[in-house]
C-alpha cells in the first residue's frame, strides 16, 4: 500500500471512530447535559479504571429503512459495549446512549448487548448495565421487542452465574424494565431517572390517578416503596462510585471464590462497647447496624437496600478480609419484626451470596411474624417462606449470632442450626422461646390470671417467672442448638475464627432441576 493510500485509510478509519463517540451530535450531547446527566461514554469513564475500556461494536449499524431511518445512521447505533477493569478486575458493560435515537433498542442494539452478555458468561466475568433508553425503537417495531426477549433471555440464564448489575440513569420503562429487573442489584440516580411499566399517561387514563413520573417510579420510590431499586443514588458519580464499592465484595462467577482485601483491623480486636449495647429493658430498641460496624474491618459496611424495610438490615462487609454477606434484623425499626417485605427482602439478599460463595453472617433480635390481616391476606405465609427456604437451601458457610430476642417460628428461620446454621451463637442477653414472656403467660396461665384477685400483680409476677425460665439462651445451648454462649465484646475474633474453619466447608443439596420457592 502506498503511503498516501495508507493514510486516507488511517483517516477514514480514524474518523468513522471519531464520529461514533460522538454518539448523536454535539447538540445532543449538551441537551444531555442540561439535564444533569452524563453521557454514555463519560459515565464508562468513571466506571471503569483510566483507560481500561476496551470498545467492541463501535461501527454497528441499523438496518432499518422504515420512516426515514436510513437517513439517519450513528455508528454504535445506541449503546456503547465493552470490556473494562474495576480496581483491575474484569468486567463487561454496556452503556445506552441517550443521544442517539433516545437510547432505544433496535434490533442492532440488541445484538450488541447480547454479544457481550454472551462472552461474558464464556469468559466467567460479571456484567454491569447503564439503561438510558426510550425503550423499543418504535420503528422497528416487534424486531425491536424479539431484541428485548434475547435480552431477558440471556439475563436469566446468567443469574446465579455471572453477577449482573443494572443502573438506570434516565427513562427505563415497559418491558425494558424487565432487564433489571431480573439482574442482580438495580441503582438509580434521584430526579434523573425513572422505571414503569406504564407512565403517567397510561395511569391517568386507567386508573384516573394524577401522578408525577418522579411519584411513580422515581429511585426514592422504588427504593423506598417497591423494592425495585436496591440504591438511590444523589447524582450518577455517586452512582457509579457505589457500583465500584459493590462490586469489590463480588466474586468474577458462581465458581470462584470473593475476592480478598487485607485490612489492618486486628483480627482478635475485643469491642468492650457490645458489652452494654442491648438495652436491660427487653422492650427497649438500639441500632443493629452499630453492632455490624462494630464488628466488621474498619467499621465498614456496604448496606443494600438501605431504604426498604427497613426492619431487616443486609449488605456486604469483610471480616479479616473476606466477603461477607450480613442479614440482621433491625430492633430499631418495627422492633425488627419480620413481614412480607423484609422476608422477601432478606431472601433474595441471601440466595445472592449462596449463589455467589458469599458466606452469610447473621444477627438475629426477631420478636417474632407481624400480626394482623393486612399481613395475613397478602401472604405472610408464602413470604415468609422465601426467607426460610433461602437459608435452607444456602450451602456457603453460615452464622448466627443472637443477640436478644429469637422467638417463634422466627427463631427457626433466621439461620437456626436446624436449618444447617454451621455455628449459631448466642450473646447471654439472648431469648430464645417459643413466644414472648407476656403473650407466652396470658395462654398458658389464663384460668390463674382470670382467678387472681389481682389480676395485673399476677400477670406481672408470671412473666417474670417465665422470663427467668425460659427467656434467655442457657436451655438452648444445653440442647446444643446454640453451639457457645459468648461474650458480646469477642463477636469479631470468634466471627472470624468461626469462618477460618469453614473455609473448606462442602455442603450439597439433592439432585434436582431447580427447587420450586414459594414465589
Ligand atoms: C425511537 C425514540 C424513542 C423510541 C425516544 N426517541 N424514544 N426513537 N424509539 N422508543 C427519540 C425521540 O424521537 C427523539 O428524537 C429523541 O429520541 C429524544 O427523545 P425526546 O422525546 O426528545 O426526549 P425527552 O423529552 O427527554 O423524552 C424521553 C422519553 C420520550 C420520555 C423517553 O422520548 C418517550 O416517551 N419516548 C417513547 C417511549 C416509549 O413509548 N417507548 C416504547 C415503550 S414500549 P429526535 O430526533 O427528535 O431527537 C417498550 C416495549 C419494550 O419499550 C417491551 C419489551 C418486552
Amino acid at each position: 500500500m502506498s503511503k498516501s493510500k495508507e493514510s486516507s485509510k488511517l483517516y477514514e478509519l480514524r474518523e468513522l471512530k471519531e464520529k461514533a463517540t460522538l454518539g448523536g451530535g454535539e447538540k445532543r450531547i449538551e441537551e444531555q447535559h442540561k439535564k444533569g446527566k452524563l453521557t454514555a461514554r463519560e459515565r464508562l469513564e468513571v466506571l471503569l479504571d483510566r483507560n481500561s475500556f476496551e470498545e467492541i461494536d463501535a461501527l454497528v449499524e441499523h438496518r432499518s429503512y422504515d420512516f426515514g431511518l436510513e437517513k439517519q445512521k450513528y455508528p454504535g447505533d445506541g449503546v456503547v459495549t465493552g470490556t473494562g477493569t474495576i480496581d483491575g478486575r474484569l468486567v463487561f458493560v454496556f452503556s445506552q446512549d441517550f443521544t442517539v435515537f433516545g437510547g432505544s433498542l433496535s434490533e442492532a442494539h440488541a445484538e450488541k448487548i447480547c454479544k457481550i452478555m454472551d462472552m461474558a458468561m464464556k469468559v466467567g466475568a460479571p456484567l454491569i448495565g447503564l439503561n438510558d433508553s426510550g425503550g423499543a425503537r418504535i420503528q422497528e417495531g416487534v424486531v425491536s421487542l424479539g431484541g428485548y426477549a434475547d435480552i431477558f433471555l440471556r439475563n436469566t440464564l446468567a443469574s446465579g452465574v455471572i453477577p449482573q448489575i443494572s443502573a438506570v440513569m434516565g427513562p427505563c420503562a415497559g418491558g425494558a424494565v424487565y432487564s433489571p429487573a431480573i439482574t442482580d442489584f438495580t441503582f438509580m440516580v434521584k430526579n434523573t431517572s425513572y422505571m414503569f411499566v406504564t407512565g403517567p399517561n397510561v395511569v391517568k387514563t386507567v386508573t384516573h390517578e394524577d401522578v408525577s413520573f418522579e411519584d411513580l417510579g422515581g429511585a426514592i420510590t422504588h427504593a423506598t416503596k417497591s423494592g425495585v431499586a436496591h440504591f438511590a443514588c444523589e447524582n450518577e458519580v455517586d452512582c457509579l462510585q457505589s457500583i465500584r464499592k459493590l462490586f469489590g465484595f463480588l466474586p468474577p462467577n458462581n465458581l470462584d471464590d470473593p475476592p480478598t482485601r487485607e485490612s489492618k483491623d486486628r483480627p482478635g480486636r475485643v469491642e468492650e462497647r457490645l458489652n452494654s449495647i442491648v438495652p436491660d429493658n427487653p422492650s427497649k430498641p438500639y441500632d443493629i447496624k452499630e453492632v455490624i460496624r462494630l464488628v466488621v474491618d474498619d467499621g465498614d459496611f456496604f448496606e443494600v437496600h438501605e431504604l426498604f424495610a427497613q426492619n431487616i438490615v443486609v449488605g456486604f462487609a469483610r471480616l479479616d478480609g473476606t466477603s461477607v454477606g450480613i442479614i440482621a434484623n433491625q430492633p430499631a425499626v418495627l422492633a425488627g419484626v419480620l413481614d412480607i417485605d423484609s422476608s422477601t427482602k432478606g431472601a433474595r439478599f441471601v440466595r445472592f451470596c449462596d449463589a455467589f460463595n458469599i458466606p452469610l453472617v447473621v444477627f438475629e433480635d426477631v420478636p417474632g411474624f407481624l400480626p394482623g390481616t393486612d399481613q395475613e391476606w397478602r401472604g405472610i405465609i408464602k413470604h415468609g417462606a422465601k426467607l426460610l427456604y433461602a437459608f435452607c437451601e444456602a450451602t456457603v458457610p453460615k452464622i448466627t449470632v443472637i443477640t436478644r430476642k429469637a422467638y417463634g417460628g422466627a427463631y427457626d428461620v433466621m439461620n437456626s442450626k436446624h436449618i444447617r446454621g454451621d455455628f449459631n451463637f448466642a450473646w447471654p442477653t439472648a431469648e430464645i422461646a417459643v413466644m414472648g414472656p407476656k403473650g407466652a403467660v396470658e395462654i398458658i396461665f389464663k384460668k390463674e390470671i382470670e382467678k387472681a384477685p389481682d389480676k395485673a400483680k399476677a400477670l406481672e409476677e408470671m412473666v417474670e417467672n417465665y422470663r427467668t425460665k425460659f427467656a434467655n439462651p442457657y436451655i438452648a445451648a444445653g440442647r446444643g442448638y446454640i453451639d457457645d454462649i459468648i461474650e458480646p465484646a469477642e463477636t469479631r475474633s470468634r466471627l472470624i475464627r468461626a469462618l477460618s474453619i469453614l473455609g473448606n466447608k462442602v455442603d450439597i443439596n439433592p439432585k434436582k432441576k431447580h427447587g420450586n420457592i414459594p414465589l
